[in-house]
């Protein structure tokens, strides 16, 4: 077992490390679904105030569960479906404070309240979407995007 001990109130330092954490845990590994199952692992240990953290791979065009930590999930998502189905077909962040605000989202778990969806994106192809739920509205600020964004582009390289 890895034991990384990321806990931070200061979201920079909290994001900063868990960017370490995650370079080190795929350096060298070119195995695209271990690197996404521990960096979910890493993410959901580290990062609070989560009721989901994982990823939809894209899979001929269409969104196909990944690795993951949560609750059971749905399996598979069209692009333009739901928020990760606006990522995928955008290759844009979402960063949604009210799911349930959302046109077309995709109630998986009936506990999220706010969502934040990264495309992971390689030579300009969609390779994934890493999907964070959050029970609280709200949940994700700026400073979270960003600190997402990084771990993203970390894992366009490594899954
Ligand atoms: N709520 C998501 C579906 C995926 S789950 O939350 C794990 C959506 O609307 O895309």
């Amino acid at each position: 077992m890895y034991d990384f001990k990321i806990a931070s109130d200061d979201k920079a330092t909290l994001y900063r490390d868990l960017a370490a954490a995650l370079e080190g845990l795929v350096a060298g590994e070119p195995d695209g679904i271990a690197n996404m199952a521990n960096a979910a692992a890493l993410i959901w240990e580290s990062v609070p105030g989560l009721n989901w953290a994982g990823f939809y791979r894209n899979v001929g065009g269409e969104l196909v569960l990944g690795p993951f930590q949560g609750r059971a999930a749905c399996i598979r998502i069209p692009f333009g479906k739901g928020v990760c189905g606006a990522a995928a077909a955008t290759l844009q962040v979402q960063r949604v404070d009210d799911v349930h605000a959302f046109p077309g989202h995709i109630a998986c778990d009936a506990a999220s309240n706010s969502e934040l969806v990264v495309p992971i994106v390689r030579d300009g192809v969609l390779i994934a979407v890493l999907d964070l739920d959050s029970p609280d509205k709200g949940r994700f600020d700026a400073e979270d995007e960003a600190g997402f964004v990084a771990l993203g582009a970390i894992l366009a390289t490594a899954v």
